[in-house]
């Protein structure tokens, strides 16, 4: 057994938890969503990078769905494994033409030639790789990149830009000596690759490389595309974006380049293909990251301007048809013709606010131009590169502009996560554990895509970003990366190996202090994982199975942005919080210890016992048939509050109030209701009361249709707030109300799994027991310590029972 010595005092009374209904975080503050950096995403702040500023001031109201026929026509012709069918939107701008960067003609033909050649080899070259590779390992998809006995991978950044080059050969030998088995190199360094307008020098980075496997370590290369060079924009001003202030961004940050602007995409394509050339056959690069956090900001440039207008005219065909969709009979808001559309800028209206369903196609039409751009980076590198070498992007843990499904054709997503921006979180250590909530959710998101995810980025220690940067808790760190592992992670990284001297994260942890040489506390606490993996690795068994109770609790949780999107547009109270509510669900299914899986409408519900569908308010006939097939199938199906109010575009259908879903969900809403800031409306279930004040559909359960909570008061006292019924072979139910604390939604579950027969856990907030490859893995983001349930005769392998806040729990059955 290996100690725990990091773990923290027990504060409060061992023995677990009261058995009474605690708050899983204070409710927000208006405004605020738990969604995003401090503040929240949807939240304007100034002390947020300009980045994430900018996507939040474009985005600060807005919606919805998309996927273009150019996707599939390129989809078509990857080299790898065929990807999931697309899922999600029309439209999206097809990439410009191969061969259309250089300036004549004929050689644009020998180009396309040449690169249809060159795609024919690589296709051959990577089915028998990926046959050889499957062959060997019996892996497939993703998987056949990370051997699964490897468990999970750890690395870190280093920016040998950033530091004499003196000084590479002991800070690689140090990374090695702490025991890192990957550095990550190059995503801000345009500059440097490309000093001069097509003068390339990979001089240094090559020699970086070579340091870094000297030391043994695999090294992630990225594309430099965050961070345009400055004498790009004295070339062409316009390759920066325009923000909603109507001002074109400039050099001196990062993130500023307009996704839409041809002649950055131009240099974009150039510099991928030059890494790509350089580096694609180099058996020392392990993979590949694009961009930094794309994060599909809003651009109102006229470059942009454009793209959308084209982009409409793909969608809709006719402008009369987008007038109907956009609703322009309503204050004259019509176009006539698509060259007239504007960019629906909030920024710059008054009082009265824009046509909601203008912003939802706004925000389709950026995360497709996000997603395009990710797209063309990833099929230049493809081109070029080795099919050993993987592909991927590191979105923010939770995106709320760029749409990570919409990137389909890379080979897994990966994210960065850093779970300590200065809020409280739970009880009083919160603040220094970290969000109950983000990483749990990370996990489970990003690995359902592909079924392989990393975290490309986590906290080493204190940030410079947040309103208030508070040390971790000792053995946070450690404890976030053994959740990471028991979210079935295959590599874990953090963000950086040196804390900078210089720039504005200065105050930024990393692993070695401002001396460069001594760890820090996180930098050890790193250290620790990585020799208690390697220890773990020798116990892993290949044959390990879920343990059947536990399978037997598989839960769907079926996600959209389009439908988050017109939640955020059309808010209807300022309290409501579409990150809050998700999260909520997202906690009660965890608290039943069930293993959560993200899908899309497209994906098969039936794989799954338990579909959950949060605040699903964009619906159509499909999507209402294929829930009813579901339970009828044996499903258990649960909704929530909004669910099936509006059409797929956002409006609301001629019917009474979510009129498609009232035969599902065996009852009608008859009104629904929104409180005041601080009001408390009270809901019943079983003797227990929970507030609420966001948001209560007020129901009326149609005959066979059992009412499991009341509301207790409001004018409508007594009515049903939680109705479940049988359909088929399944079950629905519907929660009517977003309670404050989630605690009603955490007893609704447990009676649903209940009621199916299946046994469910009952873990406290902030407890979380994930099952990967053999190993139980516990964390506890609580400011208590908990007994964790544990089967006898299991054995105990890391920590020890209770649980105490920031310690991990890892044992075998
Ligand atoms: C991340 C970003 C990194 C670095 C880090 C600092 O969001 O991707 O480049 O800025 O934050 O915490």
């Amino acid at each position: 057994m290996i100690s725990d010595e990091f773990a923290p005092e027990i504060v409060g009374t061992p023995g677990g938890f009261p058995a009474v209904d605690i708050p899983l975080s204070p409710p927000a503050p208006r405004g605020t969503s738990p969604g995003g950096r401090p503040g929240g995403i949807f939240n304007t702040t100034n002390l947020l990078r300009p980045s994430i500023q900018d996507s939040i001031q474009m985005f600060s109201r807005s919606a919805a769905p998309g996927r273009s026929a150019a996707l599939l026509t390129v989809a078509s012709q990857n080299p790898l494994p065929a990807a999931p069918p697309l899922r999600g939107s029309s439209g999206g701008y097809p990439p410009p033409p191969p061969g259309s960067y250089p300036r004549n003609r004929e050689k644009n033909r020998l180009n396309t030639l040449l690169r249809l050649s060159l795609l024919l080899a690589g296709l051959l070259a990577s089915v028998i790789a990926i046959a050889t590779a499957s062959a060997q390992t019996g892996a497939t998809g993703a998987q056949r990149f990370f051997p699964k006995s490897d468990l999970m991978k750890i690395g870190v950044y280093y920016y040998p830009e950033q530091w004499p080059a003196s000084q590479w050969e002991r800070d690689l030998g140090k990374i090695a000596e702490l025991g890192f088995e990957f550095t990550h190199f190059g995503e801000f360094a345009w500059g440097f690759l490309e000093p001069s307008d097509g003068k390339f020098d990979f001089a240094w980075l090559d020699r970086a490389v070579d340091l870094a496997a000297k030391n043994g370590l695999k090294v992630i290369l990225c594309t430099p595309t965050p961070c345009p060079p400055a004498w790009m924009g004295e070339k062409y001003p316009e390759v920066y974006l325009v923000g909603g202030d109507g001002r074109r961004r400039e050099h001196g940050t990062r993130a500023n380049g307009s996704l839409a602007n041809d002649a950055f995409v131009k240099y974009t394509k150039r510099i991928v293909a030059e890494l790509g050339r350089r580096y694609g056959r180099d058996p020392r690069v392990w993979g590949w990251q694009l961009d930094n956090e794309p994060s599909a900001p809003a651009d109102y440039s006229p470059s942009a301007r454009r793209k959308f207008q084209s982009w409409l005219e793909r969608k809709y065909g006719t402008v009369e048809k987008m007038n109907a969709a956009w609703g322009g009979n309503f204050w004259s808001t019509k176009y006539d013709s698509f060259a007239q559309v504007l960019i629906p800028n909030d920024a710059l209206t008054g009082e009265d606010t824009l046509s909601p369903h203008a912003l939802l196609d706004f925000r389709r039409f950026t995360a497709d131009t996000q997603a395009d751009y990710l797209h063309l980076q990833r099929d230049i590198l493809r081109e070029h590169i080795r099919s050993e070498q993987w592909v991927t992007t590191n979105y923010i843990n939770v995106t709320d502009t760029a749409d990570p499904r919409r990137t389909d054709r890379l080979d897994f997503i990966s994210f960065t996560m850093y779970p300590m921006r200065g809020e409280k979180n739970l009880g009083e250590l919160g603040f220094r554990l970290g969000s109950p909530y983000r990483l749990a959710f990370a996990v489970d998101y990003y690995r359902s895509f592909k079924g392989i995810t990393g975290v490309m980025e986590l906290q080493p220690g204190q940030v410079n970003w947040a309103r208030i940067n508070p040390q971790p808790q000792p053995g946070a760190i450690r404890m976030w990366l053994w959740h990471a592992f028991g979210g079935g992670l295959s590599f874990a990284c953090t963000y950086r190996f040196r804390q900078p001297l210089y720039g504005s994260e200065l105050y930024h942890a990393g692993i070695v202090g401002p001396d460069g040489v001594t760890p820090s506390r996180g930098g050890l606490e790193f250290a620790r994982v990585i020799a208690e993996m390697k220890e773990l690795r020798k116990i892993y068994d290949p044959a390990a199975k879920m343990p059947e109770r536990v399978a037997a609790r598989r839960t769907a949780f079926l996600w959209s942005h389009d439908v988050m999107w017109d939640l955020e547009i059309h808010k209807q109270t300022a309290l409501w919080d579409t990150w809050d509510h998700r999260f909520k669900m997202m906690a009660a299914v965890k608290a039943a210890g069930a293993p959560l899986d993200y899908i899309g409408e497209d994906d098969d519900f039936s794989a799954y016992p338990f579909l959950v569908a949060p605040a699903y308010q964009l619906v159509d006939e499909a999507l209402v048939s294929k829930w009813t097939r579901y339970v009828e199938g044996g499903g258990h199906l649960v909704l929530t509050c909004r669910t099936g109010q509006k059409t797929k575009s956002g409006q609301l259908p001629e019917a009474p109030w979510a009129g498609p879903v009232a035969p599902l969900i065996g009852a009608e809403v008859e009104l629904f209701d929104n409180l005041l800031d601080d009001g408390r409306g009270l809901v019943r279930m079983k003797g227990k009361g929970y507030a609420w004040n966001r948001w209560a559909d007020v129901l009326k359960a149609l005959p066979g249709t059992e009412t499991l909570a009341v509301y207790a008061d409001q004018f409508y006292a007594g009515k049903p707030a939680v109705v479940a019924g049988k359909m088929g072979r399944g079950t629905v139910t519907y929660i009517g109300v977003d309670t404050i604390e989630g605690g009603l939604e955490r007893d609704v579950l447990r009676e649903v799994y209940a009621r199916a027969g299946v046994g469910a856990e009952n873990y406290p907030p902030g407890v979380y027991v994930e099952w990967r490859d053999g190993f139980f893995v516990g964390v506890n983001y609580s400011s208590r310590p908990f007994a964790v349930p544990v089967k006898p005769g299991s054995k105990i392998i890391l920590g020890s029972n209770p649980l105490r806040p920031a310690a991990v729990l890892i044992w075998r059955e």
